[in-house]
């Protein structure tokens, strides 16, 4: 039997494929810098998280409506379904369309209709999360997360994302203080291409539930001790570490040696259409590396389910 997975890393806008990026700009009449899907691939060679980013939010030009936003998110549960994903808690960067002037309610609005729609048309239930862009002022984080919770569309919790290095989580402490005392879950990127101290502040001063990456964790033994005793999720993501050389190559994840510590760990896909998968992909090349037995891949499984934010009775229907 297909073990049922869970994804709890995945930014709806790293979904957004080649082929659907030429899609779109034909849609909306957006003239595209690129001349062919080629030219466009061609920029897929990342050196740091930043130089992915640029080209992330470059792209997201083509993305102007509720439908879009559909559709964008519809074709993501499409893919999901086909590799056996079951549950999905879905970051969008609302930052990342308001400040270029799309409405928040289109870009909400289209991201929630389609994964209403998904749970009945591909049977995926999902949370979704708002996630802050830390490189942009704390205020402004605040008074988006205001207008959400004024608004109509009903969100599940708040992330933080973007460039790292620079923007320590507690300049958001008082974003994730009104996130608790209106009932989100919390989560935030941190120990990506940031140092250990970045964890210790997103754990102390914004009280995350899970933490994004958290890869770097492991060069604080006294912060690995917490992560374990804690039972702590980390959602980590093996191709996005490769591609944005968090690690040299797949061989050198430290994956295994997160299982073997004891880490709650669970495997993501991040941002699919930049780093050469999705879900099943990220799977099949741990898989290759490190030849993971079926008792390691139903901890996996079983660590998805025990790290979403489904209740009691969603996560006994997974197990
Ligand atoms: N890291 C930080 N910010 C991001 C990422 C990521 O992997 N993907 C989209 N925004
Ligand atoms: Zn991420």
């Amino acid at each position: 039997m297909r073990l049922p997975l869970v994804e709890l890393h995945l930014h709806i806008e790293g979904t957004l494929e080649p082929e659907l990026i030429f899609e779109l700009a034909e849609r909306n009449g957006v003239d595209l810098p690129w001349g062919s899907l080629e030219e466009l691939r061609a920029q897929y060679a990342f050196s740091d998280l930043q130089s992915f980013l640029d080209l992330y939010y470059a792209n997201l030009e083509v993305l102007r409506t509720r439908a879009d936003f559909a559709t964008l998110t519809t074709r993501y549960l499409e893919r999901a379904a086909a590799a056996g994903v079951r549950h999905a808690e879905v970051f969008v960067d609302v930052q990342a369309h308001t400040s270029r002037g799309i409405e928040l309610g289109e870009v909400l609005g289209g991201v929630h209709d389609a994964l209403q729609a998904g749970e009945r048309t591909v049977g995926i239930s999902s949370k979704l999360l708002v996630s802050f862009l830390r490189d942009r002022p704390p205020a402004e984080a605040l008074a988006v997360l205001q207008q959400v919770l004024a608004g109509p569309i009903p969100v599940d919790g708040i992330g933080l994302d973007s460039a790292e290095v620079g923007y320590p989580p507690e300049l958001f402490a008082e974003v994730y203080a009104l996130g608790t005392a209106n009932g989100l879950r919390l989560v935030a990127h941190a120990g990506e291409e940031g140092p250990p101290a970045y964890v210790w502040t997103a754990l102390d001063m914004l009280g995350v539930e899970r933490v994004d990456h958290g890869i770097r964790s492991l060069e604080d033994d006294a912060l690995v001790r917490r992560l374990v005793d804690e039972r702590m999720p980390l959602t980590v993501c093996p191709l996005s570490n490769v591609r944005l050389r968090v690690v040299d190559t797949i061989a050198d994840h430290p994956l295994p040696q997160m299982l073997e510590l004891g880490l709650l760990v669970t495997v993501n896909s991040d941002d699919p259409a930049y780093f050469g998968g999705y879900i099943d992909d990220n799977l099949a090349a741990l898989q290759e590396a490190f030849a993971l037995g079926a008792a390691d891949r139903a901890v996996l499984a079983r660590n998805g389910v025990e790290a979403s934010f489904l209740d009691e009775a969603g996560k006994a229907a997974l197990y």
